[in-house]
């Protein structure tokens, strides 16, 4: 794992594998960002001039290296590019993404030295979570160990030693290592991690933190009558799993519920997905990393809330035991479900969740879930959508999504269309209903479980959850860790008393 700390020595005294400096395109050619001044005074002023000849602009996403001067004691320095100089401070996003960049391009290096703007606590902690969660890489099954992530990030600040610069660190750190830990379980191969392997970590999560986890086998299922969980996973020959971990704070005021919808692997089960559709679906159980990083990261911060986090786990497989397409499932809590489509499972773990959870009668209910490809088509690759009961709840899990550098966008709930799963059925409810707007009729479908009175969202993370392309800002390739600095940050608010 990488460390992570500040200092406030001069960026000149730093011995380093490399020096980053931030650049940026200013109205007359790449200037250079605050935290560069000890580095350009070794270059003698010319800095910006030698980097604008190696061919940096100062654009989003650049990294260019030199080799340092004479007077520092770093290898090489790298600029990484910022984007269009502002005068006012830069964007935290814009921080935390030039800050992932080049903790990425330095992999492999055993200490990296930030000189970044970070003159603020906002600043330091947006230079230190970028950096942490650039710096990840997943070598599990690489014979040479591969290119590793970077040994150490040092972040250069000279606010170190007052309170709010501490903080900010000590936040970058919980949540960057719980993101990081959460891209380690969407990665893992699904013939590794299956619901009990997942179980497992989370108890032995709990054990580490002082968090209470409580795992119901397929036995207790059984014995509870969590059609939905069973029912998906009897295909398999790893049974499901449900999974509490609950953090509670001897002054909390507020409790919140957050269930994550965690298919080890989702093949479609007997409506078989088609080849190019179940590559990637070992990252079906993002939602639940989600909250369960989520949780273990406001326990490390000490939250003043209580937090449950639920994971709904279950491996999704076609087999002689399988449920068919016109099987009706007996739900947690006794509604029926007339199972249309075995493809449309993750509402069915989710449904006995929602009910279980609100059994506890939390104040807000939060499900995080990887639901439908429909979402995928509605918003795209790095956006997840936001459906809710609550209008104000849904707004507010938006906004915060987009404070932290997380794109969400709300979407409704159209009443209407709920007669498409209950008017064919001959269940309570169909698990499939119209095609059009098929992600809020997802959404539709988990409002039928959430018990009255309970304020509850739902964040369908198909999209952002899982990253197919080039590694960009702080994102890699593979599992991103979607949602959960929303999560932590709604905590903390909800905390905070706001
Ligand atoms: N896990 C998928 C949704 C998904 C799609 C996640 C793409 C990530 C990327 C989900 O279980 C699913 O298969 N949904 C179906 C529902 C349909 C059968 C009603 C879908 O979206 O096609
Ligand atoms: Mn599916
Ligand atoms: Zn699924």
């Amino acid at each position: 794992m990488t460390a992570l700390s500040v200092s406030t020595s001069s960026a000149a005294a730093q011995r380093a594998d490399a020096l980053v400096i931030g650049v940026a395109k200013g109205p007359k050619g790449l200037v250079l960002a605050a935290g560069a001044e000890a580095v350009a005074e070794a270059f003698e002023g010319k800095l910006a001039d030698v980097l604008t000849t190696l061919g940096a602009s100062g654009a989003e996403g650049e990294a260019v290296k030199l080799p340092a001067a004479a007077g520092l004691k770093a290898g090489l320095v790298l600029a990484v590019g910022l984007g269009d100089a502002v005068e006012d401070g830069y964007s935290a996003e814009t921080l935390r993404r030039a800050a992932g960049v080049a903790a990425r391009t330095l992999g492999g290096a055993k200490k990296a030295v930030l000189a970044l703007p970070a003159a603020s606590a906002e600043e330091i902690e947006a230079v230190a979570l970028g950096a942490l969660l650039g710096a990840y890489a997943y070598t599990t099954y690489k014979g040479d160990a591969g290119k590793g992530p970077v040994g150490e990030l040092v972040v250069l600040t000279d606010r170190k030693g007052s309170k709010d610069a501490k903080a900010a660190v000590e936040r970058a750190t919980a949540i960057g290592e719980e993101m990081n830990r959460a891209r380690d379980l969407i990665n893992a191969a699904p013939n590794d991690l299956n619901p009990k392997s997942f179980a497992a970590i989370a108890q032995a999560a709990g054990k580490e933190h002082g968090l209470k986890v409580e795992v119901l086998d397929e036995k207790a299922l059984a014995k509870g009558g969590f059609g939905g969980l069973l029912g998906v996973g009897t295909g398999s020959a790893n049974p499901p799993r449900l999974v509490k971990v609950a953090y509670t704070h001897p002054k909390a005021e507020k409790t919140l519920a957050f269930i994550g919808k965690g298919i080890t692997y989702d093949s479609g089960g007997i409506s078989l997905k088609p080849a190019g559709h179940n590559e990637t679906m070992k990252c079906d159980m993002s939602g639940a990393a989600a909250v369960f990083a989520a949780v273990v990261a406001a326990k490390r911060l000490g939250l003043r809330v209580n937090i449950t986090a639920w994971l709904a786990l279950a491996e999704n497989m076609p087999s002689g035991t399988a449920t068919r397409p016109g099987d009706v499932l007996k739900m947690y809590g006794g509604k029926t479900v007339e199972v249309l489509n075995t493809d449309a499972e993750g509402r069915l773990v989710l449904a006995d969740a929602i009910v279980r959870a609100g059994e506890e009668t939390p104040d807000v209910i939060v499900d995080v879930a990887t639901l439908t490809g429909a979402m995928v088509l509605a918003l795209g690759n790095r956006t997840f959508g936001v459906m809710a009961n609550d209008e104000e709840l849904r707004t507010r899990l938006h906004t915060t999504s987009e404070t932290v550098g997380e794109a969400s966008w709300p979407m409704p709930l159209p009443a209407d269309m709920r007669k498409s799963m209950t008017e064919s059925s001959i269940a309570d409810l169909a698990n499939m209903g119209e095609r059009m707007g098929g992600g809020l009729v997802a959404g539709l479908f988990l409002q039928e479980f959430v018990a009255e009175g309970i304020s509850w969202a739902h964040l369908d993370i198909a999209g952002p959850a899982f990253h197919e392309g080039a590694p960009f800002g702080y994102t890699p390739k593979g599992g991103t860790g979607s949602a959960i600095r929303t999560l932590v940050r709604y905590a903390e608010d909800v905390a905070a008393g706001v």
